[in-house]
């Protein structure tokens, strides 16, 4: 799970750099769909653990996954008709999400799971 945080943080990044950098919009665009990807895959990854352990707090986890996918479907429509929206304040908003996000929720569950039997 730490690796998949690493990964995803480092896509953020990575899409910051090609925007400071002025790096055409195809590779901010392909930066941006590994975001996704690297998202989807972490939280299906971690919803399956969650379902697998009986986790507790599996619905309100679940439903911050589901609220940011939200975000990043919205995002992606918006690029997709032509709408700028890579702005410094949509990354600060992905980058503050996660860091939240893998702070608090993803380290309880973490500690949910390393103190299992
Ligand atoms: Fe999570």
């Amino acid at each position: 799970m730490d690796h998949e945080h690493r990964q995803l943080v480092a896509t953020v990044n990575a899409l910051y750099d090609a925007m400071l950098e002025g790096r055409g919009m195809s590779l901010v665009d392909s930066t941006f769909n590994d975001i996704v990807d690297h998202a989807v895959a972490h939280f299906q990854h971690e919803e399956k653990l969650m379902r697998e352990t009986a986790y507790p707090d599996y619905a309100a986890h679940k439903r911050q996954h589901d609220q940011l996918m939200a975000e990043i479907v919205k995002l992606q429509r918006s690029f997709e008709a032509g709408e700028s929206i890579f702005s410094t304040r949509v990354l600060q908003f992905l980058a503050d999400w996660l860091t939240v996000h893998i702070k608090t929720d993803d380290k309880a569950l973490g500690g949910y799971l390393a103190a299992r039997p």
